[in-house]
């Protein structure tokens, strides 16, 4: 019987106090306290985890892995990925190489322009107070300039101003009521940007009021950030996708019907585009990002139309096959935990980026080379080969294996096609071994 979750004044209390109250109200046993409060974390101290987010009580560790071979714009980097799952890391770097000895990624970032939205109800007349609205453009958007001073000095700042009217379709039938939505454009230049536009959304509000003679309700960003997007692409020679005993043409074929399956069809786009985010939640997670609002916002975009869709898209032009990533793309490089976790700073300057436009490149073109990797698969050998034989090492490791013997059991799991739990139990009480 575990006690009530409600625990007056826990943010007040010490890490070892919440520890001991989520123990004595029998949340965690002493045995994961204890687990609790020995995450002290070289990286990331205590102290500053715990001005990061509320009620903190530990840390919470990931692998980091190194995503090879990306050339992107001409460039070399080394991608810092923060990820459980394994062979992610060894499939992009895989595909990453691949598009190296095709020249690389080309990928174009737009500005890095928000959009934030205003949300008016109670118009007495909304066609009209659109008209004054957009009157009144070049005013506000002055407004929402002087309410983040320094942004205009560093080339960003307000870009654009638009009314929308949305108005449910047949109103006797509908529970919505028609409202306005103002729709701000900013520039946040290197930051992500989530604060900077709450602020000035909720510095117009009154602005707004005043102009429509309606009531603002909502005032907060979209994280369908359309007018930020970034674009991948690569383009790769039909004859060096020989790979596992298919030709170049069975590879290339396999992945355009793979791109194909996910065009026409909402339930495998949704698994074309999870392969996607592995790579690009990664990355994210490594430099700091709110991988969240990433996910939100390319989900959002590739769903624009009416019928969700896959975020790349891969088709034969002559002798090449071809791969483009679009999406969204809203992230920083200063601001948010960047400021705040030294291992994300380190991994950040990993990547040596010096824009939020290049850290937005290179995680499209992670995602682009991650959907290669997994289409490549999918579309010839199946996943399953490549992904055991790495599987098999934390199936190992689970077990028990340490040091060399994971190398060793998990090789023998996979020689056996039977890669589970109990069977490298069983291999290594063979062998002696715990
Ligand atoms: C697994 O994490 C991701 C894949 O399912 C992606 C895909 O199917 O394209 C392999």
């Amino acid at each position: 019987m575990v006690g009530s979750s409600r625990i007056p004044g826990f943010y007040r209390l010490t890490r070892h106090e919440r520890v001991a109250r989520l123990e004595a109200a029998g949340f965690v046993t002493a045995e994961q306290g204890a687990l609790l409060l020995a995450s002290e974390g070289a990286a990331l101290p205590f102290a500053v985890a715990d001005k990061m987010i509320e009620n903190v009580v530990g840390l919470f560790e990931l692998p980091i892995g190194i995503g090879l071979n990306f050339l992107i714009n001409g460039r070399d980097y080394v991608v810092p990925m923060v990820v459980e799952e394994p062979s992610i890391v060894a499939a992009v770097s895989h595909a990453a190489a691949l598009v190296r000895d095709a020249g690389g990624f080309e990928v174009v970032a737009d500005n890095s322009v928000m959009t934030g939205q205003i949300q008016i109800v109670g118009c007495s007349d909304p066609a009209a107070a659109m008209e004054r609205i957009l009157a009144e453009r070049p005013r506000l958007l002055a407004l929402a300039d002087s309410l983040e001073p320094g942004m205009r000095a560093r080339g960003g700042g307000a870009s654009d101003l638009d009314v929308r009217w949305i108005r449910p379709r047949d109103s006797s039938a509908s529970r919505h009521r028609s409202m306005l939505v103002v729709h701000l454009y900013f520039d946040t230049r290197d930051a992500m940007g989530a604060n900077l536009i709450n602020t000035i959304c909720e510095g117009l509000a009154d602005q707004l009021e005043a102009i429509s003679g309606g009531q603002v309700f909502l005032r907060i960003l979209s994280n369908l950030a359309d007018r930020r997007r970034v674009r991948a692409r690569c383009r790769l020679p039909v004859a060096n996708l020989a790979w596992q005993g298919f030709s170049g043409t069975e590879v290339a074929d396999g992945i355009v019907r793979a791109s194909e399956f996910a065009e026409c069809d909402p339930y495998r786009a949704a698994t074309h585009n999870k392969g996607i985010m592995n790579g690009i939640d990664a990355v994210a997670i490594a430099t700091g990002q709110d991988w969240r609002a990433i996910e939100a916002g390319a989900h959002a975009f590739v769903a624009l139309d009416g019928q969700y869709g896959p975020m790349a898209r891969w088709w034969l032009e002559g002798e090449a096959l071809v791969g483009e990533l679009d999406i969204p793309m809203a992230v920083g490089i200063v601001g948010g935990p960047i400021r705040l976790h030294p291992m994300v700073k380190a991994l950040l300057s990993m990547l040596r980026v010096e824009t939020a436009g290049e850290l937005g490149s290179v995680l499209a073109a992670v995602g682009l080379a991650q959907n290669l990797a997994a289409i490549k698969a999918l579309g010839t050998t199946g996943i399953q080969r490549g992904h055991m034989a790495l599987h098999a090492r934390s199936v190992a490791a689970t077990a028990g294996a340490e040091g060399d013997v994971v190398e060793q059991i998990a090789a023998q799991l996979v020689a056996e096609k039977c890669v589970k739990v109990e069977r490298a139990r069983e291999l290594l009480a063979m062998h002696g071994l715990p």
